[in-house]
């Protein structure tokens, strides 16, 4: 699985040229863009990245890839991220790695998006990967309220979980934040649970990356797949 993972950033790593500015993804496949962009750079090209997690940017510093922020830029090139399940429409659900809000972000501000995974994560129907959503602390019953109210509104319904850390702690995200994974089974409508839970308060951000893909590239064992 981690060979097809890497076959599927060295696909990805073809689209970057020279001068670009880059969104560097977070979590598993990810790391091997970064670890192959780190490579070029080294040999010569001249591209500068802005990290989607601390992770991400301590393993940046460390290939030697220039990094810079959303604040010092207004817009990116190319994002190039992993994701937690991929639909035929390029809709995801992202934030297994925690890194949902940063990330989206980042392949906002991009001119394209290029998904990255292994044939694993592609399915006919989001929703079997346990969809997170980022939640501010205060208030955490009466969003989760609010949250299963927008579930109820879109037709779907899953237990919630907090994400704790291995230690058995609350996972805290790199901005302060916790997550909360729902079971939904199947989402018949993305978009629009996407929209009902935008709107609720306490809710940060959502896992459902809705229109930000444009390239997803799929890794196999039949070879790679490339669907835009
Ligand atoms: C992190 C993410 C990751 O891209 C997603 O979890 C996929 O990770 P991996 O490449 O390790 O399977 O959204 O927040």
């Amino acid at each position: 699985m981690d060979a097809l993972k890497r076959q599927a950033a060295a696909h990805a790593l073809r689209e970057v040229e020279s001068g670009m500015k880059l969104g560097l993804g977070t979590g598993s496949t990810a790391k091997h863009f970064v670890d192959l962009l780190g490579e070029k750079v080294r040999a010569g090209l001249k591209v500068v990245g802005v990290p989607t997690s601390e992770a991400t940017r301590a393993q940046a510093e460390a290939c030697g890839v220039p990094l810079t922020t959303l604040d010092e830029i207004d817009h990116l090139d190319l994002t190039v991220d992993g994701a937690d399940e991929i639909n035929p429409a390029l809709d995801l659900i992202k934030g297994g790695g925690g890194a949902l809000l940063r990330e989206k972000i980042v392949a906002s501000a991009s001119d394209r998006m290029i998904v990255i995974a292994d044939e694993s994560k592609w399915v006919a129907r989001l929703g079997r990967f346990p969809l997170p959503i980022e939640v501010i602390p205060f208030g955490l019953a009466a969003t989760r309220h609010a949250i299963a109210a927008a579930f109820a509104k879109a037709g779907v319904s899953g237990q919630m979980d907090l994400r704790k850390s291995a230690d058995g702690h609350v996972f805290v995200t790199d901005g302060g934040h916790w997550i909360v994974d729902v079971r939904l089974g199947e989402i018949e409508d993305p978009p629009r649970l996407a929209g009902l839970l935008s709107a609720i308060p306490g809710v940060v951000e959502h896992g459902l990356f809705i229109g930000l893909g444009s390239t997803a590239i799929l890794a196999g064992a039949q070879g790679i797949r490339v669907i835009q």
